[in-house]
């Protein structure tokens, strides 16, 4: 067998069904990555529960945990070759989650910037902010380490966490002697997907996004409602492709024409409305594999669990023994 360059942990939410921005965003490297690495992808579910806000949400984790594993395995992620499984299937990550949670001050997980600017969108007081919310990075480390992982693929919002996961490494090695690897971010190289409105990122809660798993009509449909460039209020008036998020996408997926609509756009000889045509016929063409095949895997009844039973037995090996071992070191 080929050496492989390390363990990779990664993990995702479960938020159903995936779109261009989680495509290229993350799923795209996670699916490389297999080759080079020992690759271990999680749905997080318990990650979820600390942002629940409606028992609606908790009955959606389990369909959207089936959607978007069916995303991932038409995407190419191969249960032969990684682990695919559900956090809580493994209950030592909360074991590991409490114990971690006895060496981290809270002054480290108070600082970490995703969950400042939580603090601020929840207009937060001291009777709004669940205790789980402030640990989410401990879970995240136990996520990571309980699986030996050493090599985390996260996009950049995600750095503080994974340098607080080598901090916390840092400290429970020093304290217990040397037991994990400091994981180490490696970077999924974004080319940072604007969502259809042009402004923010693409993401399911703007309701701005192009999901994976559309027909073909739909697609075009998302795709003909995307903002273009604002100036350009009459088909006579160049635009400029430069700040135009369709021209963005074109460069993903339409690469062999981008210069001739570079052209088109600024000598305002191309409209908006056929380049977005343009633009949905490539998508489409671009997702017709991985939509054949997501179609295939949804139609095998209990594909997706059986492969996070299995998933979830092979994880939970390498967890128990890890858990043996903390358990030894600190003294219980
Ligand atoms: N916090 C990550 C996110 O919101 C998800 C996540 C949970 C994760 N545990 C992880 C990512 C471990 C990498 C490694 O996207
Ligand atoms: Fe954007 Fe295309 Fe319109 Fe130019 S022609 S502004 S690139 S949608």
């Amino acid at each position: 067998m080929v050496q492989k360059k390390g363990r990779i942990f990664s993990g995702m939410r479960p938020t159903g069904r995936l779109h261009l921005g989680n495509y290229l965003g993350a799923l795209k490297s996670w699916v490389e990555l297999q080759d080079d690495y020992e690759c271990i992808y999680c749905v997080v579910d318990v990650h979820a529960l600390t942002t629940l806000e409606s028992v609606q949400d908790a009955k959606a984790i389990v369909p959207n945990t089936n959607e978007m594993v069916l995303d991932w395995l038409a995407a190419g992620i191969d249960p032969n070759k990684s682990i695919i499984f559900v956090q809580s299937h493994v209950p030592e990550v909360m074991t590991l989650h409490t114990l971690l949670s006895m060496v981290t001050p809270l002054g480290w997980l108070m600082r970490v910037p995703t969950f400042k600017e939580k603090l601020r969108q929840m207009k937060a007081n001291d009777e709004t902010v669940n205790y789980g919310l402030v640990g989410y990075p401990v879970l995240q480390t136990a996520d990571i380490i309980l699986y030996r992982g050493d090599t985390v693929p996260v996009g950049e919002d995600q750095v503080p966490h994974v340098e607080l996961s080598r901090e916390i490494v840092r400290r429970f090695n020093k304290i217990f002697g040397n037991t994990f690897p400091e994981p180490k971010v490696k970077l999924t190289e974004s080319p940072s997907i604007r969502g259809l409105d042009g402004k923010t990122k693409m993401s399911k809660t703007l309701n701005n996004h192009v999901e994976l798993a559309l027909s073909d009509d739909e697609t075009r449909k998302r795709i003909m409602s995307a903002v273009t460039d604002p100036q350009r209020t009459h088909r006579n008036i160049p635009g400029r492709p430069d700040i135009c998020n369709v021209y963005s996408l074109h460069k993903i997926f339409n690469e062999r024409k981008v210069n001739e609509i570079e052209q088109g756009c600024t000598s305002a000889t191309l409209g908006c409305v056929d380049c977005k045509m343009d633009l949905a016929v490539n998508v489409n063409k671009h997702l017709a594999p991985f939509r054949e095949r997501r179609t295939a895997l949804a139609n095998q009844p209990d594909l997706v669990q059986a492969i996070l039973t299995d998933g979830a037995k092979r994880a939970r090996k390498i967890a128990k023994s890890v858990i043996a071992e903390v358990r030894g070191k600190m003294g219980l």
